[in-house]
């Protein structure tokens, strides 16, 4: 089992190729996820500790170039926990000022990921 590891938050046993916001949402880890984890809003983003996946979902590395924010940080929608994480939470729910952290992410990763590694 992928040990994850929320900076601040904690350390946590979680299921292999769990979706990574909905793992860090889970173990309370205090994340927005406004568009429900479509890769468009970029409010799941965390920066990697330990642990950062080579790949991205064509979506995520889409949107990362957009935003030119490619290296700057992931989106946790767009991830899966597929070994030891350590993660820093970079838009907190609870200090955000938003009404709600948004949709819950489906389990699986949408939209249906194309995965390349740059
Ligand atoms: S980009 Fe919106 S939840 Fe990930």
């Amino acid at each position: 089992m992928p040990k994850l590891t929320i900076e601040g938050v904690g350390e946590f046993d979680v299921d292999h190729e769990i979706r990574l916001v909905v793992a860090i949402e889970d173990n309370n880890g205090d994340i927005n996820h406004a568009c429900g984890g479509n890769a468009r809003c970029t409010t799941c983003r965390v920066k990697f500790i330990n642990g950062e996946p080579d790949g991205y979902s064509q979506a995520e590395y889409e949107k990362l170039v957009q935003t030119n924010s490619l290296g700057e940080y992931r989106l946790s929608c767009q991830c899966l926990v597929e070994g030891d994480m350590t993660v820093r939470v970079l838009d907190r729910f609870s200090i955000s000022g938003r009404p709600d952290p948004g949709p819950r992410p489906e389990d699986n990763i949408t939209p249906e990921p194309k995965w390349i590694t740059p």
